[in-house]
């Protein structure tokens, strides 16, 4: 039998994932939104395309979560974008409330399936999931690492003129403001990427990854990036169907790994067919330690208004 994924939300990124996702071939999937005609018509044009680009992936549009019944894995895309000028936070309150009905419905339906968050403010939405779904915490977790690392092994490779697959990234933290580029291990072919560039200018990719995403809205005026977060959900997806154990970071609900307690924030992890199989613990600096307890303080300050 075929793995089924779910894909909550039919936007712009929901749809981007999915589309990565039935090129994939490996699975079929069910994309869910409450807006009527919005989800059938895209899976509708996306199963279409099938015979173009050489996928027999079943697609199927619904606004039914009876649909998306014993989905294998879940990605939950639903939620407002932010604007111009916007922080990832500022989402909270109102996407808070789509989170929770959506995790309702999935944990009913897909009680045994695995979450991946992509809702903003991503690390306090996974952490509401978590506590919604009452699932155990190796199968819930947010994409962010994947997208930010992506991010910043996009830059090197234009500044080096490198194939982006030679260049290795490490970003810790939440996804937000203060997450933790930890620029010491990136590397480019197994070269340190501090004996190829100077610091400077490692340090101002480093900052421009870190506003990565609000690069893009202020481009885009009317919403936020939506191909690199729909291809960076699809990478999980891809270790978890295929059973791959890739090392990955991604946002985690730490028990006291890195020393941070009861609370999201992305570190590298294994993913498999059981989710989240292993935490890794990087040995940082104390500059790097001190950095990521701080992302973590501000994710904590998010799930604090959730009031969960
Ligand atoms: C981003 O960083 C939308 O959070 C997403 O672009």
């Amino acid at each position: 039998m075929r793995s089924k994924i779910t894909v909550v939300g039919a936007g712009n990124v929901g749809a981007s994932c999915a589309q990565v996702l039935a090129q994939r071939d490996y699975a079929d999937v069910v994309l869910v939104d409450i807006i009527e005609g919005l989800p059938q018509g895209k899976a509708l044009d996306l199963h279409q395309a099938g015979p173009i680009r050489y996928y027999d992936t079943n697609l199927m549009g619904t606004n039914n979560y009876e649909d998306t019944a014993n989905s294998d894995v879940i990605v939950i895309t639903s939620g407002m974008a932010r604007k111009p000028g916007m922080s990832r936070d500022d989402l909270v309150l109102t996407n808070m409330k789509i989170v929770q009905s959506v995790t309702e419905q999935i944990a009913k339906y897909s009680p045994k399936g695995i979450l991946i968050m992509v809702a903003n403010p991503l690390d306090a939405m996974a952490q509401l999931a978590l506590h919604v779904s009452k699932f155990p915490r190796n199968r819930v977790m947010g994409m962010s690492g994947t997208l930010d690392t992506a991010r910043f092994k996009t830059f090197v490779a234009m500044e080096l003129g490198v194939s982006v697959e030679d260049v290795y990234a490490l970003i810790l933290g939440g996804h937000g403001d203060q997450m933790v580029p930890i620029t010491r291990l990136a590397a480019v072919g197994g070269v340190p990427l501090s004996e190829l560039m100077p610091a400077d200018k490692i340090a101002a990719i480093a900052k421009r990854t870190v506003s990565g995403g609000a690069e893009i809205v202020a481009l885009l005026k009317t919403g936020s990036a939506f191909y690199a977060p729909g291809a960076g959900a699809a990478m999980i997806v891809d270790s978890i169907i295929l059973d791959k154990k890739r090392v990955l970071p991604c946002s985690t609900y730490l028990d006291g790994e890195y020393g941070i307690k009861g609370v999201f924030v992305g570190v590298p992890v294994k993913i498999g067919k059981n989710g989240i199989e292993k935490i890794i613990e990087v040995k940082l600096t104390p500059e790097e330690s001190a950095a990521l307890k701080k992302s973590a303080d501000a994710v904590a300050e998010l799930v604090k208004i959730m009031k969960i």
